[in-house]
């Protein structure tokens, strides 16, 4: 296995501003002191693996990622556990999606060992940055972009591959998060990159993001781009809505939406807990309906950034769906998080052996 080298930051963050920043991260905008890369060339193929300070990457303005968006990424979190160890949550799927989006990028593969190497190595100096606030954890997003110096249009030889960390707080403010149902614009066609975690998705997804805001909602949800009729899923997150015998539902993978490690792990832990969980196309007339007539009784939001966020509203031009009081999370979607929260954090039992604790 490659090796990693460790540079460690001349210039630290102090423990006490640490402290401080920990205290209320929010999401996004607090970084660790280290950085991990990894090169990669048609030649050597992976090499040069390091774990570095945090700082600018040199880009030639010609870099092929720059021009035709040859860019993947992922999210996965780190806890403390209860022994003091970091602990992470099915790392394994996410080197696996990375690998899937990197072929459908025509990208390298990077492999899973090198992917859970970068996060241990990156741990090894930052791991004191995980905050043990309630819902806060370390959020993890490696990233890949092509930076072959060239300007035609083929897949680059060259690749860089980074891991950034990053203290977070919840995603959403606290309560229920409002809905846009956009009818304007599509997230992922058949046959285009809905399944991949291509950044090129979320600069698509903007401007549906901006309409949402536009009318209120904090989220957009996507239809499916042929017949605009079917939930596809969020901008950054699967979806799923409670019927009131207690049945969870949520759309199969269809190839235009995000294979969720959320939505996947949702659907085991609740038939482990002895709830019905189905995949079924769901049109957006019908819910709509059947949030209207009681059969449909709570909706919420899964993924790594958002967990479990309830959905007090949906809204689309021509109606208003509420789901339960509209402001309160519903039983289902209670017991499911907390399920899946003391699973993730290691404190309740690991039915599936889904935690991976990591060696310092
Ligand atoms: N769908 C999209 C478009 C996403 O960006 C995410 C977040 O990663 C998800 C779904 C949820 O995936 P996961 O549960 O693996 O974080
Ligand atoms: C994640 O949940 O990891 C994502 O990438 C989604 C994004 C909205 C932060």
């Amino acid at each position: 296995m490659t090796q990693f080298t460790f540079e460690k930051t001349p210039n630290p963050i102090s423990q006490e501003r640490r402290q401080a920043l920990l205290q209320d991260p929010k999401f996004g905008r607090v970084f660790t002191d280290h950085m991990a890369v990894i090169r990669y060339n048609d030649e050597k193929g992976w090499h040069d693996a390091k774990v570095t300070p945090r700082q600018p990457l040199p880009i030639d303005p010609a870099s092929t990622v720059l021009h035709y968006g040859q860019e993947i990424f992922e999210g996965l979190k780190a806890y403390r556990g209860e022994d003091g160890r970091p602990l992470l949550f099915r790392p394994q799927a996410n080197a696996a999606r990375f690998a899937a989006s990197a072929r459908r990028l025509a990208m390298a593969e990077l492999p899973e060992n090198l992917f859970l190497g970068a996060i241990e190595a990156l741990l090894k100096l930052d791991h004191e940055w995980i905050p043990s606030g309630e819902g806060q954890s370390l959020y993890l997003r490696p990233f890949m972009i092509a930076n072959e110096v060239f300007l035609g249009v083929k897949p680059a030889t060259e690749y860089l591959f980074v891991l950034l960390a990053c203290p977070v707080g919840a995603y959403f403010g606290s309560g229920c998060v409002p809905v846009w149902v956009t009818e304007t614009y599509s997230r992922a066609a058949p046959g285009g990159t809905g399944e991949a975690k291509c950044g090129g998705n979320y600069a698509a997804s903007l401007v549906a993001q901006m309409e949402a805001k536009e009318k209120g909602c904090e989220q957009v949800l996507f239809l499916d781009a042929v017949e605009k009729r079917y939930i596809d899923e969020m901008g950054g997150m699967n979806v799923m809505f409670v019927r009131r015998d207690g049945t969870v539902v949520t759309p199969p993978l269809s190839g235009t939406i995000l294979r969720g490690i959320t939505r996947d792990s949702l659907l085991k832990l609740g038939r482990h807990l002895g709830i019905s969980m189905v995949e079924e196309k769901l049109s957006i007339d019908d819910v709509f309906a059947q949030a209207q007539s009681g059969e449909i009784t709570e909706a919420f939001a899964c993924g790594t950034a958002a967990v479990i966020s309830p959905i007090g509203v949906l809204k689309r031009p021509s109606a208003i769906a509420q789901f339960g009081d509209g402001k309160n999370p519903g039983p289902v979607t209670l017991r499911l998080r907390e399920a899946l929260t003391t699973l993730q954090r290691g404190q309740s039992e690991d039915p599936f052996g889904w935690r991976y604790s990591v060696t310092l």
